[in-house]
């Protein structure tokens, strides 16, 4: 059974969070437990359903909760509507009712389709999300942001949808590529700047065993991220303002991602970009110069990229100055003024910014 549980605490929309190892094969259990009981369709994909689907799917036979597996392609690219067109077909095609319920089984790709297509089918049924990278089960399972990408369209097309609940099995990450959860991390030392200075001394003291991956210590950061975000989304769930602060890291974070066609991954670009914001709060001294030293130091150690190539100073200008963050000639930021806190600016010359990014050779 879980050993942990968060609330995300939003009025009639609150749920739980259940944290625990080896808590996939209780699926059943606590889908009943909380009155879910009708009809679960599993979608997932064949990565993660030759890994999981059976023991989620044991579990629902199990506890008398008829269940269909529908999968989805592998990759950001079947985060798509035509993706979404055909569960929904398939939906339809295996009598799908208003009360039929969507396990979203995988990372954030299928999170987030799934989540749409739950959003979406007969103008909502029941979510659940099942999320198996350490970025869905630290950010992307979190905070009801479904969507899919389209053309030029990347998560534009979407809903705030809240599941009823969420599993989180940590024994899941054992089986993740290295490069995955190294991305995963990324984000997690987000959190640790943005809200919890002594989230971020546990992560500086534990890396060996993150490394190790020791159940134990995995459980507390991804329940400690998980507290963070469900924090944030409490206070602001459709995004008007503190939900901004999770953007750490991200305005230059996108820029290299993009310039880079998206060969530098997600986690890597935004470690880039926390370090770029770090040391812009430094040269407008905001910040001292030790916090981003600290945020560097354990950046690298955990294999994440902190510095850039200067040839691509000036496409990432060019890419932020067309970004919706940027008005006036000003680049939107969210800049740290320590490590465990943060506060969002539209203010910030790009003079200085370029003049940052240069300097990080
Ligand atoms: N909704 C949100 O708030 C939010 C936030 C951040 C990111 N996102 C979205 O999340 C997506 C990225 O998610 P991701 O990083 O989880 O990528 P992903 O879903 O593509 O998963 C990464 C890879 O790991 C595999 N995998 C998943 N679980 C595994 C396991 N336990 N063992 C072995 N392999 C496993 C997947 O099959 C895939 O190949 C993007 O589309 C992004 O836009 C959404
Ligand atoms: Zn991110």
């Amino acid at each position: 059974m879980p050993t942990r549980k968060i609330e995300v605490r939003l009025g009639p929309n609150s749920y739980n969070i259940n944290i625990g190892s080896d808590i996939l094969g209780q699926t059943g259990k606590m889908l009943q437990a909380s009155g879910l009981s009708n009809k679960a369709v599993i979608v997932t994909n064949p990565t993660v359903r030759k890994l999981y689907s059976a023991r989620v799917q044991a579990s629902l036979s199990a506890s008398g909760i008829k269940e269909l597996t529908l999968e989805v392609p592998d990759g950001e690219q079947y985060k798509s509507l035509e993706s979404a067109g055909k569960l929904y077909q398939q939906l339809a095609e295996s009598g799908a009712e208003r009360s039929t319920m969507i396990l979203a089984l995988g990372g954030g790709v299928i999170g987030d389709l799934a989540g749409f297509v739950a959003a979406t089918y007969m103008r909502g049924i029941p979510l659940v999300q099942l999320p198996t990278t350490l970025l869905a089960q630290c950010d992307s399972s979190i905070g009801g942001k479904t969507a899919v990408n389209h053309g030029n369209l990347k998560n534009e097309i979407g809903a705030f949808y809240q599941p009823k609940m969420t599993i989180t099995d940590i024994s899941v990450l054992q089986t993740l590529p290295q490069a995955e959860l190294t991305g995963g991390l990324a984000e997690v030392i987000k959190y640790a700047v943005i809200w919890d200075e002594p989230f971020f001394t546990y992560l500086e003291t534990h890396l060996e065993e993150i490394e190790a991956l020791n159940g134990d210590v995995l459980e507390t950061i991804v329940a400690r991220s998980a507290h963070v975000k469900a924090e944030i989304v409490s206070c602001d769930e459709k995004d008007m303002g503190l939900r901004n602060i999770l953007n750490f890291g991200h305005t230059v974070g996108h820029a290299v991602e993009s310039v880079s066609n998206f060969q530098v991954t997600h986690g890597q670009a935004v470690s880039i970009g926390m370090v770029a914001a770090a040391k812009i709060a430094v040269a407008l001294d905001i910040m001292p110069a030790i916090h981003s030293t600290r945020l560097i130091k354990i950046l690298e150690k955990i294999g994440l990229n902190t510095t850039l190539p200067p040839a691509e100073v000036k496409d990432i200008m060019q890419k932020m100055r067309f970004d919706k963050k940027v008005t006036h000639g000003k680049i939107r930021l969210v800049l740290p003024r320590s490590i465990g806190q943060v506060f969002i600016t539209d203010d910030v010359d790009p003079g200085v910014v370029e003049k940052v990014l240069g300097e990080m050779k």
